[in-house]
């Protein structure tokens, strides 16, 4: 059981900043804002504080985290990086892009972090907070999405602090995430592999490393470990069924639009949200987090979703809402 903490919610000042990374240092759970979704960091380097971080979200075990670093240079010092591995780094970092690498012999993350896998997880963040609290903690930060574990990940701070007040120490509100789904992991392992789709889209990758990326079932180890993580199927499950690509909206039911709304109406809909009215991939994105959560809470039997198209950005929400949709 984790003990009740009292959880304190602070702009993004310097005090708050230093405040953070003394917590962390401390062996505490600190939630901030990435570009892509809020993160529940705590140092990597500490098995006992990594613990802390799994009991607070009541994640299982078996799911290894995201190391966070301030630059490549750091990242060097933990993994291993290939030629594409190098490529991609320095085409999208910092930026909505997780590398799985294998872990350097002198790795200094603890094991549990890796769920004790030989490879590891790293991305380098763009957002401003995120990077004021890894430069000055100076040291790798975990940080899966600052949900419950089963719940939608967080893009706000009144997010986070519905999800996991009482149990962490402190949230940094640095308003609404820009990019509002996690970022794309690829495992660079040999041929890089897409586990899975997120804030960088897939399209701008295989531009930057010349050829497509390849099949996650081929992942090394898919057989027997967590495979393509993060793909537990009621990750992202809100509490109300979603029925998808639905081209009308039945009495009682809420509504998540896209583009132009449906010429048949909405009228007798619970609650209607669109996630972009001008059909915009990037904007839908951001919103898809917390429109769910909205429409979860609206109390209609059913969320019906119309029709997202799958490139670019669509690629990942319609991964979500799939996941969504099934994992209840
Ligand atoms: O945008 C994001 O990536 C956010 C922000 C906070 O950085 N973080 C995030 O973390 O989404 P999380 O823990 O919710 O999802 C990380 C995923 C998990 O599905 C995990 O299984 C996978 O990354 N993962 C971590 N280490 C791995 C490894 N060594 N091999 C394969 N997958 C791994
Ligand atoms: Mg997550």
């Amino acid at each position: 059981m984790t003990a009740l903490l009292a959880t304190r919610v602070a702009k993004p000042d310097a005090a708050a900043i230093a405040d953070a990374v003394r917590l962390l240092a401390g062996g505490g759970l600190v939630a901030f804002p990435t570009e892509t979704v809020y993160g529940l960091g705590a140092d990597a380097t500490n098995g006992n504080a990594v613990a802390r971080l799994y009991a607070a979200k009541g994640r299982p075990a078996f799911n290894p985290l995201i190391a966070h670093v301030t630059d490549v240079e750091a990242a060097r010092a933990i993994a291993r990086f290939d030629t594409d591995a190098v490529r991609l780094a320095e085409s999208f970092w910092p930026g909505p892009l997780t590398l799985v690498l294998p872990k350097a012999d002198d790795c200094a993350v603890a094991d549990l972090a890796t769920a004790g896998l030989d490879t590891i997880a790293l991305r380098v963040p763009a957002h401003d907070v995120a990077r004021k609290i890894l430069s000055g903690f100076g040291r790798p930060v975990v940080a899966p999405s600052a949900n419950r574990s089963g719940h939608v990940s967080p893009t706000t701070a009144e997010h986070v602090l519905a999800d996991l007040g009482g149990r962490i120490d402190l949230i940094i509100d640095g308003g609404a995430t820009t990019v509002g789904v996690e970022s794309t992991i690829v495992a660079c392992l040999g041929k890089p592999v897409l586990l899975r789709p997120g804030g960088m889209p897939r399209e701008a990758i295989e531009r930057a490393l010349g050829h497509p990326l390849g099949d996650p079932a081929r992942y090394p180890g898919a057989e027997d470990a967590p495979r393509a993580p993060g793909m537990l199927a009621s990750h992202y499950a809100p509490h109300t069924p979603l029925r998808l690509d639905a081209s009308q909206v039945e009495a009682g039911e809420a509504m998540l639009a896209f583009g132009p709304m449906l010429a048949a109406g909405t009228g007798g809909a619970a609650r209607v949200l669109n996630l972009s009215e001008r059909g915009d991939l990037t904007e839908a994105a951001a919103n898809l987090f917390s429109h769910l959560r909205a429409l979860d809470a609206a109390g209609a039997k059913t969320i019906a979703v119309m029709p997202i198209p799958r490139h670019d950005l669509g690629e990942a929400i319609n991964d979500r809402l799939a996941r969504a949709a099934s994992g209840r």
